[in-house]
This record gives C-alpha cells, sequence and structure tokens, in this order.
C-alpha cells in the first residue's frame, strides 16, 4: 500500500495517474480541458486522500479488489468535480475561506415537506419571500424525489435520487430552486437518504429479477436461518408495521433486511460497489445545490452479526470516507447527523470530519420533558454535562421534527437526580398521550411495543403545548398558557448554542391533523398527524389580530430579531447555570465582554430567581431583559408564568 502523505503535493495529479494507471487518460484529459480547475481538485484530492483512503482501507482493505474499487471512486471524484458548476466552486472557495460560516447568530433554519407546504416546487419558489420574512438561511426540504405511490414513509423511500417526484416538479426546477435560494441567502438541505433505497428502485428491480450483482447491493437471504441469527442482537425500529427487520418477498422467495418499512431495503455496505455508487448519488445531490445533506437513519448502516447493528465503527469509518470525497469534490457540502440515539452516541457523530452538524433530539426531548414535570434538572443536569462539542461543529435545535419525539436522555444522568429512566419515559407518554390526569397534551402514542414498554409520541408542537385541548374548552387562560410554552421552548432554541430550525407550521401554532385516519397509505403511521397541509390562510393573518397563530408568529420573529441582532447568540459556547430555582432553566452566551444571561420559567406559576445569584454570572447591577426591554430593578426577579427573559447588562 502506498504512503498517501508521501506524495508530493505540486506533482499530486501525476503521482495518482502513476499509482492508478487506469485514471491516466481521465485525469489527463480533465488538466488538460482546464489546469486551473484541475490544480484546484488535485490540492483538494491530496489534502484528504489519506483520509479517505484510512477509513476505506479500514472498511474494505482486507477484500482481494480493494484497489480497483479505490480507482473507480477516484474517477468518479474527477468526474464529478469536473462537471461541477463554477458557481458552486466559487461557493466552495467563500466556504474554504470562511469555513465557521454557519456559526453565525444569522442562521435560523426551517424545514417542510414541499408538497404539503406549498403543493410543488414552483409554488415553494414563490414563498421565498415568507422564509425571508421569518429571517430564515437554512431550508430543509424533506424528500422529494422519486418515491413509490401510495405508501413511501413520507418520500423517505426513494426509488431515484436522480428524479424529482414528477409531481413535485423537475431536477431542473430543483437546480434552479437552489440557486435562487442561495441567492437570497438560503442554503438549500436535503436528506441524503443512504441507509435504504425503496423497492423499486433500479437495483432493488434487477435484484428481484435476479442479478447477482444487484442481489449484492441488499442483504436478501433465502431463509430464515441468518435473519434469525441477527435479529437476536437487534431492536425493532417499526415494530407495527412488521415485527424484527426482515420481510419476506414471496415473489421471490428471499428475506431482505428493511429495518424501517418492508419497502425500505438496506444497502449492503459491505459491498464496496455500494458504498462508490452512493458516492456517485450524493455527489450529484451537491452539485445540484444542495449545501447541506442531512444523513437519514445514520446509525444503521452497517451491520454486524452479533450486535445491535446500530452506531457500529464502520458506520463512522463511512461517513468520514464519505465527508472526505465531499471535501475533494464538493467542498461546500456539509453533513448533518440524523441519530436519534442515546446520546453518547450522538455526541460520536459530531465532528469536522464526520458529520458538522446534528441534530439535537435530547434537548428536544427535555424541553418537552420540562413542561411535562415542570421541573428543569434533568434538562440542566444533561446539557450542563452534554452540549459542549467540537468547535468546528453545531447543533441543530429544534422543537418538533416530522417524525416522533423519542425519549432519548440518557438513564445514568436521570439516575443521579434520582429518577428511574424507564419509569420516567412510561410518564412522559402517558402526559404527552394525555392518559395522565391533568395533562394540557394532546399527543398520539407512536409504535407502541406492549413487548418492550417502548412508546414514542406523535403531535404538532400546538397540539402538545396544550393549545388544542384549550381552544376545545374555549378557555382563555388556557389557551395564554399553550402560546406561553410554544413559544418559550422556542425561545430557547433560538438562544442556545446552534443553529435552530423550525418545523414551519409551529410558526402558526397549526394544530393536529387527524385526516390521516382516513387515509389507507396513512392511517398506520401516526406520524402524518403532525404533517397536515400547510395553512396559507393562517398565514396570510399572520400579522394582525389577537389570535394563537399570529400571537406566535410575531413572538417567535421577536426572538429571531433578537437572536440575529446579537453576536452573543453565534457561536455553539453556552454556560449552563444555577438559577436556584428548580422550575426555571438558564444558561449564558457570551460576545466578548458582554454576557447575555437567559432564564426560561418552565412552569405555569410565578417563580422567583435571587438576583445575587444573578450577579455572580457577570450581569452587574443594572440589567435589562432585550425582549420587553426592561430596566430591571435590583431586587430579586419574579418571572411570569412560562416567561422568558434574556438578561443584559445596562
Ligand atoms: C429517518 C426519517 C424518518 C424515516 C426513517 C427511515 O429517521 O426521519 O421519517 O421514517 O429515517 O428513512
Ligand atoms: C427515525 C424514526 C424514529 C427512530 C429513529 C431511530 O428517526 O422516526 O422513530 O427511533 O429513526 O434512529
Amino acid at each position: 500500500m502506498p504512503d498517501p502523505s508521501s506524495f508530493p503535493s505540486d506533482a499530486a495529479g501525476r503521482t495518482f495517474a502513476r499509482l492508478f494507471p487506469r485514471l491516466q487518460t481521465t485525469f489527463k484529459k480533465y488538466r488538460n480541458d482546464s489546469p486551473a480547475d484541475w490544480e484546484i481538485f488535485s490540492r483538494q484530492l491530496t489534502a484528504n486522500f489519506e483520509v479517505l483512503f484510512n477509513s476505506l482501507a479500514q472498511v474494505y482493505g482486507n477484500q482481494y479488489d480493494f484497489y480497483y474499487h479505490l480507482e473507480c471512486l477516484l474517477e468518479t471524484l474527477a468526474q464529478s468535480w469536473h462537471e461541477r458548476p463554477i458557481e458552486l466552486k466559487e461557493l466552495d472557495h467563500r466556504r474554504q475561506n470562511e469555513p465557521d460560516w454557519f456559526q453565525s447568530n444569522d442562521h435560523v433554519g426551517g424545514v417542510c415537506y414541499v408538497d404539503l407546504f406549498a403543493g410543488n416546487l414552483d409554488n415553494l419558489k414563490k414563498k421565498i419571500e415568507y422564509f425571508k420574512e421569518l429571517g430564515l438561511t437554512y431550508l430543509h426540504l424533506m424528500p422529494l424525489f422519486r418515491s413509490p405511490a401510495g405508501e413511501n414513509d413520507g418520500g423517505y423511500a426513494i426509488s431515484s435520487y436522480r428524479d424529482v417526484n414528477p409531481d413535485i416538479g423537475t431536477m431542473q426546477e430543483l437546480t434552479e430552486l437552489a440557486g435562487d435560494l442561495r441567492k437570497n441567502g438560503i442554503s438549500l438541505v436535503l436528506d441524503f437518504v443512504f441507509n435504504h433505497t425503496s423497492q423499486e428502485h433500479e437495483w432493488a428491480m434487477k435484484a428481484r429479477s435476479g442479478d447477482p450483482v444487484f442481489q449484492n447491493y441488499y442483504y436478501i437471504f433465502p431463509n430464515r436461518e441468518i435473519p434469525d441469527e441477527y435479529e437476536l442482537t437487534l431492536r425493532e425500529i417499526f415494530p407495527d408495521e412488521h415485527p424484527g427487520a426482515f420481510t419476506w418477498f414471496p415473489e421471490f422467495q428471499r428475506y431482505v433486511w428493511t429495518t424501517f418499512h418492508s419497502y425500505q431495503w438496506d444497502l449492503n455496505y459491505s459491498n464496496p460497489e455500494v458504498f462508490i455508487a452512493m458516492a456517485r448519488e450524493m455527489l450529484s445531490l451537491a452539485n445540484a445545490g444542495v449545501e447541506v445533506l442531512r444523513l437519514d437513519a445514520v446509525a444503521f448502516i452497517w451491520k454486524q452479526m452479533g450486535t445491535s447493528c446500530e452506531n457500529l465503527p464502520q458506520a463512522h469509518l463511512l461517513i468520514q470516507a464519505f465527508n472526505a470525497c465531499a471535501r475533494i469534490a464538493a467542498p461546500a457540502l456539509l453533513f448533518k447527523s440524523e441519530a436519534i440515539v442515546h446520546p453518547d452516541e450522538v455526541a460520536r457523530y459530531i465532528k469536522p470530519e464526520e458529520c458538522q452538524l446534528s441534530y439535537n433530539p435530547l434537548l428536544m426531548a427535555l424541553l418537552w420533558e420540562s413542561l411535562a414535570t415542570r421541573n428543569v434538572s434533568l434538562l440542566q443536569e444533561s446539557m450542563r454535562g452534554r452540549f459542549a462539542i467540537d468547535s468546528g461543529c453545531a447543533w441543530i435545535n429544534y422543537v418538533r421534527c416530522h417524525d416522533d419525539i423519542g425519549w432519548t436522555f440518557s438513564d445514568e444522568d436521570a439516575a443521579h437526580l434520582w429518577i428511574n429512566g424507564y419509569d420516567h419515559r412510561r410518564f412522559l407518554n402517558d402526559f404527552y398521550t394525555g392518559r395522565f390526569e391533568g395533562s394540557f397534551a394532546r399527543g398520539l402514542p407512536f409504535q407502541e411495543n406492549p413487548k418492550t414498554g417502548d412508546c414514542r409520541i406523535s403531535g404538532t408542537c400546538a397540539s402538545l403545548a396544550g393549545l388544542e385541548e384549550a381552544l376545545m374548552q374555549k378557555n382563555k387562560g388556557l389557551t395564554e398558557l399553550a402560546v406561553s410554552r410554544i413559544l418559550l421552548i422556542h425561545s430557547v432554541a433560538m438562544t442556545i448554542g446552534g443553529i435552530p430550525l423550525i418545523y414551519l407550521g409551529d410558526e402558526l401554532a397549526m394544530l393536529n391533523d387527524y385526516s390521516f385516519r382516513d387515509d389507507p397509505h396513512k392511517m398506520q403511521d401516526s406520524r402524518w398527524v403532525h404533517r397536515p397541509q400547510f395553512n396559507w390562510k393562517k398565514a396570510a393573518a399572520r400579522n394582525k389580530g389577537n389570535n394563537p397563530p399570529s400571537t406566535v408568529f410575531l413572538g417567535l420573529k421577536k426572538i429571531i430579531n433578537i437572536r440575529r441582532s446579537n453576536k452573543a447568540f453565534s457561536g455553539h459556547e453556552t454556560d449552563f447555570i444555577d438559577t436556584g430555582n428548580p422550575s426555571v432553566f438558564g444558561y449564558v452566551r457570551t460576545d466578548g465582554s458582554r454576557r447575555v444571561v437567559i432564564l426560561a420559567n418552565f412552569s405555569e406559576r410565578n417563580q422567583a430567581v435571587q438576583s445575587n445569584l444573578l450577579r455572580l454570572y457577570g450581569l452587574g447591577y443594572e440589567y435589562y431583559d432585550l425582549l420587553s426591554d426592561c430596566v430591571f430593578p435590583p431586587e430579586d426577579i419574579v418571572m411570569k408564568p412560562y416567561q422568558f427573559i434574556c438578561l443584559q447588562a445596562e
């Protein structure tokens, strides 16, 4: 094996061509086409080849044809760079010069389904003004590629990564949209659904028809022998749909590994061809103008008998290899990890050489936990121990998304506070399904598993926060409390370190939509309750009147403006403080010598915080609230129900 670090960087292109003789012609052609461009590529290649080589060698090095595959991959990288549009190469250059661009307090994200939000890509383009009005700089469009008619897991079963779902638009429109968004300061984020394809993907179709090359793209077995052995140690992800992880396909008499739904076939990454094929799909998304890829179901991509087949070391190596491919052929591209797993495992994906961005599912779950218990101890304890991440990375902080809420806090953290994790999850599930007496929430259970007692929660932010119940009771007081809860948890997401992400619809307090129960393709999956059609009528009234949607919209805009006008909210450093009150969550954000102390009251009662304690955090004698503009007298602060304040020294 060559030692890649010994390649002289000035002659890098030539060296690679010598090492991989088959590449000589291709590389020469690209060099002749555009010497300056090729120079950039070879610099990126030499800088990242070692990581690429080492990560892939650890996964595939023992296969006799490893070198051949590496050569194919290099060819793919060179070709993809060659095809990369000039304006994206300019973007690459800008991002390389400012690698921490996403740490700015300017950034606010939004996420939606194209069809539910605007019908199609063409109409979505007309909503750019709306995104700008909200202050969005990051837009995640959920899967919009071709997928099976009928059930398709909201598009997360992809039949082609190169074709947009024809009901939504075309690839051309997507590329144009990416450009339009970029011109308006908005980065396009798409999913990289790379753990599985749909059963209608060309590869799966070929596998079904008996083609051995493509059967090796998936995990396919003739009988239960091996599946049974794997299942001894696997967790069930969608037990409502099928027990275990395998599905029997009678037409072609085989079992297929299907972690999620039966129509989502897990890809076999132990086959290096699969890695290369998916790297090719990834780079084609990057060349269409996607700036961030959300690595869907990242924990599941590597399987090994006798393990849980989640978060295995090879999964990390493969992400490092994908990341190295991006650094070489599409350097502006960033990864966001979607690992909704134990917080120790979530943290392992967050590094500049893996995922620069990561969902923060722990914060999300514990915001809801604190609303249910009116006690922030577990939130405070968990954030204090787990919030800090590599300085080249950022959290994506959210309160709701298109998926269920899983209570992924650490049992060990809970045990420190004498909380039993198992019992506490049961309580939270009871609370958020409204079974617990006095609960304000109206959620639905998701994937309740009687075998393990496991259950997760579906529901929109507003319905879980009590608005649905309050409106049904026509109770003004309860309505106000619900609205304050919605604003409270969003305000935390807007001011804590990282990029906030709004699940679009939540900014207008949209309620649960129970119509999925009448749709045979959706009725099995309660997550559809929180995927309502975006209500543009409500949106039209967003700036007028005294009603929950406009109060939430204007309240959210206000906190977004505060975020965007104060540098203390950039970066991810956040110091969690003891507020001396178990219902009040507190943290400090800093910009040089200026500090902002944030207090969030998670109860529906007034709560006092001692001003002497606050002075310890550098506030001085007099301070004012960025939200209400009120100067606080030096006495103790009495916070109103669910009040959120951002204190800055006068
Ligand atoms: C991710 C998606 C989820 C989907 C699953 C399978 O977790 O967020 O909606 O069901 O992957 O693709
Ligand atoms: C997806 C599913 C969620 C599951 C998770 C596992 O996010 O929606 O329910 O727990 O994958 O990573």
